[in-house]
């Protein structure tokens, strides 16, 4: 097979072309709708698909809010950082345009949970309250935060310890939440998403 292939060099790009790259080299991405409290109390949520799971134990996970485009921090890093509370909720299909919403780029204090028309729930361990819509909510503590970088676009791996899981009971089976119960949004590049559900898993027992 003869494949021709093109290189990039990521000290020659823009950074939106870079950033847009890397979003089709790395996908599907599964979103974690974060929900964070500043220390006076200002609410905020917002979505980021840099979002990994890292260990179960402890239950570890990740997130990288990006420095914005003037370099500064975004609602949800400060909040982090001030508190050292967070909760990711999972984003599912039919909460696309309420998720999309709560993108918007809102002064800081401001609050993007009436924009989305999502509901708050309390949380057990943490201030921040958990998405009512979501099927699962994980309830986070700051565990360790790095930053790769310190301009526009830089990186702020953010990695949480998962202290309380919330799942929908309609969720599981045998006691777990269950892919045959779920349906998953994924982000991939530019306005793309990806839906999995039940139908277009696929099965593979590991050697
Ligand atoms: C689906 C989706 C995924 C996103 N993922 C990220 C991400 O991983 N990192 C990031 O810095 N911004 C991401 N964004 C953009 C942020 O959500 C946006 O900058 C938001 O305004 C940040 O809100 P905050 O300032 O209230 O924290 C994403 C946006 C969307 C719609």
């Amino acid at each position: 097979m003869s494949r021709e292939f093109v290189g990039f060099d990521p000290q020659e790009l823009e950074i939106r072309q870079a950033h847009a790259l890397l979003n089709a080299c790395v996908a599907p991405r599964p979103i974690a709708l974060t929900s964070t409290v500043s220390l006076s109390g200002c609410a905020n949520l917002a979505p980021f698909s840099y979002f990994m799971a890292g260990g179960g134990s402890p239950l570890s996970i990740a997130i990288s809010p990006g420095l914005n485009r003037h370099g500064e921090p975004k609602d949800t890093l400060r909040n982090l950082v001030e508190t050292g509370e967070f909760v990711v909720n999972l984003v599912t299909p039919d909460m696309l345009d309420p998720m999309n919403r709560t993108s918007t780029e809102l002064p800081y204090g401001e609050s993007e949970w009436e924009l989305s028309g999502l509901t708050p729930a309390p949380s057990v361990y943490v201030a921040p309250a958990r998405v009512l819509e979501s099927p699962i909510s994980l309830e986070c503590r700051l565990f360790h935060l790095l930053p790769h970088g310190d301009g526009p676009g830089s990186a702020n791996y953010v990695i949480g310890e998962v202290v309380y899981i919330h799942a929908a009971a309609d969720t599981l089976v045998d006691g777990r939440p269950d892919s045959s119960r779920l349906q998953y949004l994924g982000r991939l590049d530019g306005e793309w998403y990806t839906v999995v559900d039940e139908r277009n898993r696929v099965r593979k027992a590991r050697p």
